[in-house]
């Protein structure tokens, strides 16, 4: 009698199809600026479906209209119905239409704006530093009036994460200062959940005007203070705030520098304050999350010493400049709070 060994299956080769994907990143980056340089996940959002109704709309030819459609499919930022009608997915409906708090459309345009200029600066790698000086230590730099606005619907949710955590609308008459805090988002988000609140926010002249713009236009100037400086060298009182605010600060500066601001904010916080972090944090091994690894290249084109920091990083820090409580509390965006008492 014959045995019938089984026939031995080749094992299946990898797809190269992740690596075409990444080297044809530059059309993630243009499909999502053109299509809301065109306003397209809002009038969807409005109800226009239709291949016929949005080329209409946005006067895109049909041909062009269609493999915008198709290629925001293929990158997941649209749904369709057999191709009959076009749909957003919850995140792009949260973070694309228009007129939404969380909209971050700008952000589009801002990377693309950047696109062009990166294939002669791909030298940061080999020398280690941004090409042309960097821009995040440079005051009153234009750069950030750009930033600031395109990454206000970023800090939206966390805002409403830290309020939670820290019980915002709970408490009377709470003394805040944000560090940095650019479009005054977190300010706007704070102030609607406690009437008694006030915020002093600390940053460069023309970011606090952006700031007192939209705090003003919000109905909530009254309760919103802008110190003008550097917050390195612009001097604090003691004990006067309950909650210190740095978010999206700490990558761009060095280990340093933040444990000197770490100590500083620790002075101007009341015995019971507590410092609020909010940053892309790094687990201890640099193996994830995701968009924090990415982010480190950001900071190697833009900063002199900026990076994305680990947690451990952030405890050590903390620990030195005299925290005793540390907590991490993740949000539903890349970045990680951080509590310190
Ligand atoms: C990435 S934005 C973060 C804005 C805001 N905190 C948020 O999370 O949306 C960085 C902010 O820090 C401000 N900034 C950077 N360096 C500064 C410095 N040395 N002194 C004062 N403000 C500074 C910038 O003007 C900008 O508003």
């Amino acid at each position: 009698m014959t045995t019938h060994q089984p026939t031995p299956q080749p094992t299946p080769l990898p797809s190269p199809g992740r690596i075409l994907e990444i080297a044809s990143g530059y059309w993630a980056t243009g499909l999502l600026a053109v299509a809301t340089q065109n306003s397209l996940f809002t009038h969807i959002h409005h109800g226009l479906t239709t291949p016929a109704d949005l080329a209409h709309k946005t006067g895109m030819a049909p041909r062009g209209l269609q493999t915008l459609l198709d290629g925001l499919l293929g990158l997941g930022l649209l749904t369709t119905d057999n191709g009959t009608t076009y749909h957003n997915t919850p995140e792009t409906d949260l973070y694309l239409v228009e007129g939404k708090p969380t909209d971050i459309s700008g952000f589009a345009q801002l990377k693309l704006a950047e696109m062009d200029k990166l294939t002669d600066r791909l030298d940061i790698f080999t020398t280690g530093q941004p090409p042309a000086g960097p821009m995040v230590e440079i005051a009153d730099n234009p750069h950030w009036e750009k930033v600031v606005t395109a990454i206000a619907g970023l800090s939206v949710t966390a805002a409403h994460t830290a309020a939670e955590a820290l019980d915002i609308p709970g408490r009377d008459n709470l003394a805040i200062l944000d560090v940095g805090g650019g479009s005054g988002i977190f300010s706007s988000v704070w102030l609607r959940l406690n009437p008694t609140a006030h915020t002093t926010q600390l940053d460069w002249e023309p970011i606090n005007n952006i700031a007192q713009r939209l705090l003003t236009q919000h109905d909530l100037a009254d309760r919103f203070t802008p110190l003008n400086g550097d917050f390195h060298t612009t001097p604090l009182p003691p004990h006067t705030y309950d909650i210190a605010l740095y978010s999206h600060i700490a990558h761009q500066e060095s280990p340093h520098n933040n444990t000197h601001t770490f100590t500083k904010l620790r002075h101007t916080l009341k015995p019971h304050g507590t410092l609020v972090i909010c940053d892309y944090i790094l687990d201890n091994h640099r193996t994830g999350p995701t968009f924090p690894l990415l982010f480190a290249s950001e900071m190697l084109l833009k900063s002199n010493t900026g990076n994305t920091w680990t947690r451990h990083d952030y405890t050590t820090w903390l620990t030195q400049a005299g925290y005793t409580t540390i907590t991490y509390h993740p949000t539903n965006t890349p970045a990680t709070l951080i509590l310190a008492q």
